[in-house]
């Protein structure tokens, strides 16, 4: 970000401000796209941010929607239902109802359950519409299902592909095992595993599988001297998907391989000291701002810059950075070294374009959420939302 653009956010939204660049996120996908075999579809997982699918629709492929909330934000971003896959544990019958009723049933639904699938088969029937499912695969954890009964559920769709009133499709089978994964070991594993689960379906049920639509949960960097040869990376795992022995369609279901990079979190420093011995600066954020993956302790130092750029060495200075929740874990940053840190800086904390924002613990202390900015190619500022009290949430005040 250039100085111009810190300065005219800083006035234009105040502080603490989330900020996402279009110019970094279309590249970004770009650079995605460019890697995955030809062909390779790509998901973009909203919960990741969910406030940019609307300036990614023409980019991506699909939007993968887990929660109701999700779902209303994407019907409001006028995001095209047929673009969706709306997966999550729970599907509660209000909400899929809802769905059903608004036309938001164009595109995928996940099983993750047999109750779920009797749930999405019945309602198929009711509305009289017709539904492509995709049951996902349980890696062992709650989500998904066995693959007896993923299977199981293939055979019934068998049976229910052709009913006149609400057909219900099998589309395909959903994966996803987890997130931040460096390994490529474990990607050839579940490749592979997914693989002899296909052949497994087409010898028991006869059915070819349509599609696949596979999380790899590619990593994003947060921290100084983290080591990671991206495009190394990209490269081996392109080859192993390409080398699948099943060639299927393949969509690639990201959230923070997607969103990290292109956003950035502005936080003031609002207030300095030394106490025995440690500098403290206090700032206008925190852990109910900010959280970073993978971040223990408050020791690992995120990528970020200081505002206004410092000239002075800082070897010899080292900063706690502190929230302002009344939490002793109210710590985003210990020791950071910084020259001359001053009431009224900025810091910049970098790659905050994926989960950052939403995973805090936001009512604590009833303080305000923060403003986010949507950064145009040309420059211009979009304010995305303003500043948000919540102590009206936590007054139990409003009947
Ligand atoms: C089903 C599913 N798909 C995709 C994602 C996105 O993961 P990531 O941000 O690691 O790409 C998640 C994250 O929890 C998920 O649950």
């Amino acid at each position: 970000m250039d100085q111009t653009l810190i300065q005219n956010l800083l006035e234009r939204c105040g502080c603490p401000v989330y900020v996402f660049e279009e110019s970094v996120l279309s590249e970004r996908i770009s650079l995605l796209r460019n890697a995955l075999p030809d062909g390779t579809g790509l998901c973009f997982a909203v919960k990741a941010n969910p406030f940019i699918g609307r300036f990614i629709q023409d980019l991506a492929d699909r939007f993968e929607i887990c929660s109701p909330g999700e779902m209303y934000i994407c019907e409001q971003q006028g995001l095209d239902a047929q673009k969706y896959v709306l997966s999550g544990v729970h599907k509660d019958e209000a909400s899929m109802r809802y769905a059903f009723e608004h036309g938001l049933c164009s595109g995928i639904l996940t099983a993750e359950s047999v109750n779920q699938f009797e749930l999405l088969v019945s309602l198929a029937a009711e509305y009289g519409q017709k539904i492509r499912v995709m049951p996902r695969l349980t890696n062992g954890s709650q989500f998904g299902m066995e693959a007896e009964e993923v299977i199981e559920l293939i055979r019934r769709c068998g049976e229910l592909k052709d009913r006149r009133e609400g057909a219900v499709v099998f589309a395909g089978i959903h994966y996803f095992s987890g997130t931040q994964k460096t390994s490529l070991k474990k990607h050839r594993r579940e490749l592979a595993m997914l693989d002899d689960f296909i052949d497994r379906i087409r010898e028991e049920t006869g059915t070819e599988v349509p599609e696949l639509e596979y999380g790899p949960g590619f990593p994003a960097m947060y921290f100084e001297g983290e080591e990671f040869d991206e495009s190394a990376y990209l490269e081996e795992f392109s080859t192993l998907l390409a080398g699948m022995r099943n060639r299927l369609p393949v969509t690639v279901e990201l959230g923070r391989g997607i969103a990290a990079s292109c956003g950035s979190f502005l936080s003031r420093v609002a207030d300095v000291k030394c106490n025995h011995g440690e500098n403290y600066a206090i700032l206008d954020s925190g852990i109910h701002h900010l959280t970073y993956y993978g971040q223990f302790m408050a020791m690992k130092h995120p990528v970020c810059e200081i505002w206004p750029p410092r000239e002075g060495a800082a070897e010899d200075e080292a900063w706690n950075l502190c929230g302002s929740l009344c939490t002793f874990n109210d710590l985003l940053v210990k020791k950071l070294p910084v020259h001359d840190l001053k009431v009224g800086d900025v810091i910049i904390f970098k790659n905050t374009g994926a989960y950052c924002m939403t995973e805090g613990i936001s009512l604590f202390l009833s303080r305000d959420l923060p403003a986010v900015a949507w950064v145009k190619k040309n420059g211009e500022i979009r304010l995305l939302r303003h500043a948000q009290p919540v102590w009206g949430l936590n007054s139990g005040m409003q009947s």
